[in-house]
């Protein structure tokens, strides 16, 4: 070995001892000749003094002084010295090794170090350079503390999941890479294939179909963690290759994947927060959480509950309300309750009318028209049209909305999906505008009871809600069936506002699982081609199953309070779904494309296009 320590470990009972560090030179400064290094790995920093005065009378001074002036910023080096005090004033308390110093004795370069582009040794996040700089030099990015720790915690989320699921007899399997299409609802990534040209694989957008023919095979019960693939936006909580907790059981229903997933984040608290997380998690079903949160992936950490009030508000005076009514749109009110309003950022007792007005332009960001508000006062309702509400409308209003006096009625209209959309999202920008979520703990939600198909707003086309292989709630369809109307047992399972897991009971029985693919618009011949077997395999004496794959880069990221799923993923792409790091995606020689019998119609030049968004 190298070192006798790494360079968070040296402590002051290592007092006198004789010690061998390795590591990167962070800083070095020099006080009147005496000259401290800090050298750094990725457990820790040790203080390092070249101190000419405590040295032996018989140490090659001079020798050892020429050897450190060698030592550049983020070389590496290998020094050994004795442990001593640090000067009494100068401890650095937040650092375990700050009470203690290393009197170099010996030290030799290991290999030097170019200029660094950016700094590593920590600093606050603002300081930061560009992200894309990270990530091209993103080995360099690692040597930062938050980026090894966030390594490290992934790490153990990940270590502690497998501890529970092998005890649990849970098989690990990998599934392959090298596949046929596994639908997801992306693009799939193309591997072509040089033994049959104009042939390609796909990489797996899940491991979907191997997981449930593994099912199929008496696997019984399996997890992987695994790697997929996904062509589709760019986004900040995604990746074009991910990993998912993957999992599949047999001979189960709904509730036991849901308490199998709640036991196995239950373990993962208690080992790695000592904590007992609250199980079972509540379950809100999708019509739910779209009426009362406007979005599928809600945020239950507080109320701020939308509420509906098309009904009442048809019967007012009020143009705009009317309009939209007409239309077949709907008007959504929240309340925001006074109680919140005076810990608000705002003065006293009111979210002030410039905040209302910065509310109002934030709804005609959102593509809403604008926001129409209403206070509770002494009175009953005032704003400045009240004046087209009848009493009795406004007396249904305070009922529905549940007001006290200092309420802040809050209303957007227009089209429903868009309007439940812009009024989720301002239920969330006030809950983190007023400090609602502020402190408050991680929560788990199930989202229940989702549909099995939506239809795509211009074709009319019906899609998967998931993806095609969740079974329908009875089992099978009926022929006059509306199709829109089946509900798919499948689950979601969302933390704190965003998506981190989803699964279903699927289709064992192969007639069922034809059905939905023709109803999907695929013709026989296409389902033949794409699925037979699969198809095939459900013949064989399918079980029931089902399972679900938990997005680990979400998930590791949310508990983090990371802005990126990025920053949890080691050599992620950047918002183009670039490499930065190693130049991919890339033109391929033309020698190799003719290997595999392909030719690149692209033009020359580099294309600009593509950005992040949501
Ligand atoms: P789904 O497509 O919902 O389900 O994916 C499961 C979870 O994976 C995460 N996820 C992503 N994370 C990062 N980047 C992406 N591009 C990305 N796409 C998805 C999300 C999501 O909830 N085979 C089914 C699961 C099943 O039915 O068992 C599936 O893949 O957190």
């Amino acid at each position: 070995m190298m070192r006798t320590h790494d360079c968070g470990a040296i402590r002051s009972s290592d007092l006198g001892k004789r010690v061998t560090v390795a590591g990167w030179i962070r800083f070095s400064r020099d006080h009147g000749g005496v000259l401290f290094f800090d050298l750094a790995d990725c457990h820790g920093t040790t203080q390092l003094v070249f101190d000419p005065e405590a040295m032996h009378d018989d140490a090659d001074v001079e020798g050892l002084a020429e050897v450190l002036s060698a030592f550049g910023r983020e070389s590496v080096i290998e020094a050994t010295g004795i442990v001593r005090d640090r000067v009494p004033g100068t401890e650095d308390p937040r650092n375990p090794t700050g009470k203690i110093e290393v009197l170099i004795e010996t030290a030799r370069l290991l290999n030097s170090s170019k200029q660094i582009p950016f700094e590593v040794a920590e600093q606050k996040n603002s300081l930061l350079p560009g992200e894309d700089l990270r990530l091209k030099y993103r080995y360099l990015d690692l040597r930062r503390s938050q980026m090894i720790s966030n390594l490290r915690f992934r790490h153990r989320f990940i270590s502690c999941a497998r501890r529970f699921l092998d005890e649990n007899g849970y098989l690990e399997v990998e599934t392959p890479l090298l596949t046929k299409s596994t639908p997801e609802g992306a693009r799939d990534f193309l591997v072509p294939s040089r033994t049959f040209p104009g042939h390609f694989y796909a990489l797996p957008q899940s491991p979907q179909l191997f997981k449930q023919l593994l099912m199929i095979g008496g696997v019984d019960r399996y997890y992987q963690i695994a790697r997929c693939f996904r062509d589709e936006d760019s986004r900040a909580d995604r990746q074009p290759e991910f990993t998912q907790l993957d999992i599949e059981m047999s001979f189960v229903e709904e509730r036991d994947v849901q308490a199998a997933v709640e036991g196995i984040l239950f373990d993962v608290w208690k080992c790695m927060f000592d904590t007992e997380l609250k199980i079972p998690f509540p379950r809100v079903s999708f019509k739910d959480a779209m009426s009362k949160y406007g979005t599928d992936a809600p945020d239950v950490r507080f109320g701020l509950e939308l509420v509906n009030v098309t009904d009442i508000v048809k019967d007012a005076s009020y143009e705009v309300f009317k309009k939209i009514v007409g239309k077949g749109g709907v008007v959504i009110c929240l309340n925001l309750k006074a109680h919140l309003l005076s810990s608000s950022l705002s003065e006293a007792s009111a979210v002030g009318r410039k905040e209302v007005d910065r509310l109002i332009e934030w709804a005609k960001a959102q593509g809403i028209g604008g926001l129409t508000w209403m206070r509770v006062t002494e009175e009953g309702l005032s704003s400045n049209i009240v004046k087209y509400f009848s009493a009795e409308v406004r007396s249904r209003l305070m009922r529905a909305m549940d007001t006290e006096l200092g309420d802040l009625l809050l209303f957007l209209g227009g089209s429903e999906t868009q309007t439940r959309r812009a009024a989720g999202a301002l239920r969330v920008k006030l809950a983190r505008d007023i400090g609602l979520i502020d402190g408050k703990e991680h929560q788990f939600v199930w989202v229940v009871d989702c549909p099995m198909f939506k239809k795509d707003p211009v074709t009319g086309h019906l899609e998967p809600f998931h993806h095609p292989f969740v079974r329908p709630v009875k089992g099978d369809f009926d022929e006059d069936e509306d199709m829109s109307a089946v509900g798919g047992v499948s689950y979601d399972l969302c933390l704190d506002g965003a998506e981190i897991g989803s699964g279903s009971i699927r289709n064992h029985d192969p007639v069922v699982q034809r059905k939905v693919f023709n109803l999907l618009g695929m013709s026989d011949e296409e389902v033949e081609n794409k699925f037979s077997f699969f198809l095939e395999a459900l013949g064989y004496g399918a079980p029931p199953h089902g399972g679900i794959a938990l997005g680990l880069d979400r998930l590791v990221s949310i508990l983090l309070g990371c802005d990126s799923i990025r920053d949890v993923i080691a050599f992620p792409k950047n918002k183009r779904f670039q490499s930065l790091l190693d130049g991919s995606p890339s033109r391929i020689e033309d020698s190799k494309l003719s290997e595999l019998q392909l030719l690149s119609l692209a033009e020359d030049e580099e294309d600009d296009g593509g950005s992040e968004s949501g």
